[in-house]
């Protein structure tokens, strides 16, 4: 099924439109002119015009892309990797996979252009093992880029050589926070490292290292092609460009859609993603993947940028839409979120280990309708326990969605907690399924 949604115009769909994962529509729609454009500058110059284009990544943490590469040291004897992470496993997140698969070369060019401004050559492109069909056509147009003297020894026929390797991760969302991909990376178990030092310090085999999400580098090519002021002027202040939203849930139309930052939740679900299906009320919306905290209808005029969604306490993280209808429990929204959360924390750090398996517990009693009244307050507690306690962000991501939900829908929880059910009468007799080893 074809689930790219996007309307016309953008960046990167018109890419997506010629399946720009074979190179010969990728050369004809002016593909690898960046990357040329780039080999003849200085590593300095594509990092400043990067800077000027406000790119931010667009894996969550939303970090200047420009800034992040000028920290990797100059004088370093020691050789620098480029890593893109390739993971994509939050929850209400699949926009990485649609240009995998459909706009390869464009990410292939930025893997250029990025390698040569902080000296890498090598790179790495960490897939999560789930994306099997995506790792294959990646592959492919390597493959397809090695023989005609793209990457290799001699890239684009100059003396720059360039390697990308494919990695195939084994599918734990973890993996995706970037100091454990790189463990992983490195043939351990994928437990994130205490920073500092970060990963443009000491990364991939204690290396100076970048990280970068799929779509980041993506995007790289057309800024180089069209300059940094070009890219910035296209999305909102201090969030450059456009940059693609997933969207799931109760909406008729869900799919990928590239807009500029920006660009207002209430368009994004109604103009684009065709409204609520079946005529029902939107009852709330997860902006930014499961992490993000949760938004009430009264909030989705808020532009969808970084720091628009920062202003009223929530985040644009990996911009993963997920609407929520009337018909739907949020208690159990919230408890499927924790559930995951909880079979996802590597165990390193006790807050984050016990207290995802606490938030499951009581979720999963109040569902059963053996909640109590102290049972609202006693999540947000747990969450405060983990909130900022952690080696990774991981145990953030598990408390933050408990943070918005019971705060901004305290009453459905206390409906639960109270009466066992809420308006919309779900749960009071069956059983979540035991999760095997659990
Ligand atoms: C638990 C966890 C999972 C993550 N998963 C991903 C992921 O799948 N893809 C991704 O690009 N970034 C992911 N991140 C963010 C990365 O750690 C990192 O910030 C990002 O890859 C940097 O790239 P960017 O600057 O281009 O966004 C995750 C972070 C955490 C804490
Ligand atoms: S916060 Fe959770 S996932 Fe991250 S290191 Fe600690 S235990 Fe592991």
């Amino acid at each position: 099924m074809d689930t790219t949604l996007t309307p016309n115009g953008g960046i990167l769909t018109p890419l997506i439109r010629k399946n720009c994962q074979i190179l010969r529509n990728y050369l004809e729609a002016g593909g690898y002119a960046a990357a040329r454009k780039a080999l003849a500058m200085t590593p300095e110059a594509i990092i400043n015009e990067v800077t000027k284009s406000n790119l931010r990544g667009l894996g969550g943490a939303g970090f200047p892309t420009g800034r992040k590469w000028s920290f990797i040291p100059k004088n370093s004897p020691k050789p620098k990797y480029l890593v893109i992470n390739a993971d994509e496993s939050e929850p209400g997140t699949f926009k990485d996979r649609y240009l995998i698969t459909r706009a390869t070369h464009a990410l292939l060019e930025g893997i250029i252009i990025a390698a040569r401004a902080i000296d890498a050559h090598t790179a790495y492109i960490y897939i999560r093992g789930e994306y099997v069909e995506p790792a294959r056509i990646l592959q492919a147009a390597i493959d397809e880029a090695y023989q005609n003297g793209i990457l290799g020894r001699k890239v684009l026929g100059t003396d720059y050589e360039l390697n990308v390797y494919v990695h195939r991760g084994a599918g734990a969302y973890i993996c995706g926070e970037e100091t454990a991909l790189l463990e992983s990376l490195e043939g351990k178990k994928g437990w994130p490292r205490m920073k500092p030092p970060f990963p443009a310090i000491e990364g991939l085999f204690r290396c100076p290292t970048i990280v970068n999400n799929v779509e980041t580098i993506s995007y790289v090519p057309a800024i180089l092609a069209n300059g940094g002021e070009w890219f910035a002027k296209l999305g909102s202040e201090r969030n450059g460009g456009y940059r693609f939203y997933s969207v799931s849930g109760h909406v008729n139309r869900p799919g990928v859609y590239e807009l500029p930052h920006g660009t207002t939740l209430r368009e994004i679900l109604y103009t684009h993603a065709g409204g609520i299906r079946n005529g029902k009320k939107l009852k709330a919306v997860i902006p930014g993947g499961s992490s993000s905290p949760v938004l009430r209808p009264e909030e989705i005029d808020v532009k969808m940028d970084v720091d628009s969604l920062a202003a009223i306490g929530s985040m644009i993280g990996s911009a993963g839409v997920i609407a929520i209808d009337e018909d739907t429990c949020l208690l159990e929204v919230l408890r499927v979120t924790a559930r995951f959360y909880h079979h996802e924390s590597c165990g390193q750090c006790t807050p984050c280990r016990e207290g995802t398996g606490w938030l499951e517990k009581v979720l999963a009693r109040m569902r059963r309708g053996e909640g109590n009244p102290q049972d609202p307050d006693r999540l947000l507690s747990i969450a405060t326990g983990i909130m900022g306690n952690t080696i990774c962000p991981l145990g953030d991501a598990a408390a933050m969605p408990v943070f918005g939900f019971v705060k901004k829908f305290r009453e459905e929880f206390e409906a639960h907690a109270r009466y066992g059910r809420c308006h919309t009468g779900a749960f009071t007799s069956w059983q979540p399924p035991a999760r095997p080893g659990a």
